[in-house]
């Protein structure tokens, strides 16, 4: 393991973090940390006279805890990750080409979803890191929370590869021990993409029968929630599944009848107030929810609606409740975001 012109891969496993460090100012850039590896991490940055500046989530990982939170915790480094990422703590969310500078290195931003509706790749000089959009032959997959093969394919085809061919792809995981690709050569030789069509890369990877990652739910819903200290027991999938979702505009008439449904948001109060939130709403942050849930005890019989920023912890809070045996409870889908993406009231 080199540190070579202040770039590194800091794992040497299937699992891909990154280092980019300004040689001048000393401030660095880590993508992707997974948690088990901060400590060397930090190591690193140490050894090398380097200082976290952004750290960034390529995306809400499924497959191992992220070590975001414990490196913003423990250096001070803004967090970096898509508007649409599910988890509360985020110092910066971005947006498609959006570009951030860290001393001399410029990032421009790509939203590359499909893996999962938050992932983003990051061009930075001549190289991309595209997290678990493009692989290197092959492409992350999109039957997990929130993917969608028609969406990955775009983002691959109309996004990634209308970079020069010359771009170094440097992939989120690589399990053959390869290190970087190229766009020119993902474009010719990359199997799933390749000579096919949008139609037959669609079909192919809705056929393609993944086994779940391990602990999928405990480390998924972890990295949604930002709490991965074993307080809060997370519901199963099937749970998760069964919670019922309505929109906006059936939440917004829902509350012109009477009685209105209870509106419980499961928000941090910083988000909270830079969302605004839907007038009456209850603030029960996810992580109190079950020391909390005494104040719900009158409303049991009651219709109650779980709100969040993306729509993912409150339904994670739905199923919650619902197993503690509220009756009538639902989420609203797509979260605060897309409450105020259709110009509905709020309260700040
Ligand atoms: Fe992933």
């Amino acid at each position: 393991m080199v540190l070579i012109d202040g770039f590194i891969e800091l794992n040497r496993g299937g699992c891909k973090s990154y280092l980019l460090g300004c040689e001048k100012t000393r401030k660095a850039i880590l993508i992707d940390p997974v948690r088990e590896r901060v400590a060397l991490y930090l190591a690193v940055l140490a050894y090398h006279g380097y200082r976290a500046e952004f750290v960034i989530d390529t995306h809400t990982h499924a497959d191992h805890p992220s070590g975001i939170w414990d490196l913003q915790a423990l250096t001070g480094a803004k967090l970096v990750t898509h508007r649409l990422t599910p988890a509360p703590g985020i110092d910066i969310h971005v947006c498609d080409r959006q570009r951030l500078a860290c001393g001399s290195l410029e990032m421009t931003v790509l939203h590359t979803p499909g893996h999962t509706p938050d992932s983003i790749s990051i061009l930075v000089g001549e190289r991309i890191f595209t997290g678990d959009t493009l692989l290197i032959h092959g492409t992350g997959r999109t039957d997990l929370a929130g993917g969608d093969p028609a969406i990955q394919y775009d983002s691959i085809v109309s996004q990634l590869f209308t970079l020069p061919d010359s771009t170094k792809v440097f992939p989120g995981h690589d399990y053959r021990g390869q290190t970087h690709s190229t766009i020119g050569h993902e474009k010719v030789r990359n199997p799933r993409l390749a000579g096919r069509s949008r139609q037959a890369y669609i079909d192919l990877m809705n056929d393609l029968n993944l086994p779940l990652p391990e602990r999928i739910q405990e480390v998924l819903q972890a990295n949604q929630t930002a709490i991965d200290d074993g307080s809060l027991k997370f519901p199963s999938l099937s749970q998760l599944n069964t919670v019922r979702q309505i929109s906006p505009i059936e939440l917004d008439s829902l509350l012109k009848s009477s009685p209105p449904p209870l509106l419980v948001d499961v928000s941090q109060p910083e988000e909270f107030a830079e969302l605004g939130h839907i007038q009456g709403s209850l603030l029960i942050p996810l992580r109190q929810l079950t020391v909390r849930v005494g104040e719900l005890e009158s409303v049991r019989e009651r219709e109650v609606v779980v709100v969040s920023r993306t729509g993912v912890r409150s339904t994670t809070a739905a199923a919650i409740l619902s197993a503690m045996g509220f009756e009538h409870v639902s989420n609203l889908e797509g979260g605060m975001l897309e409450w105020n993406e259709q110009g509905l009231p709020t309260e700040p």
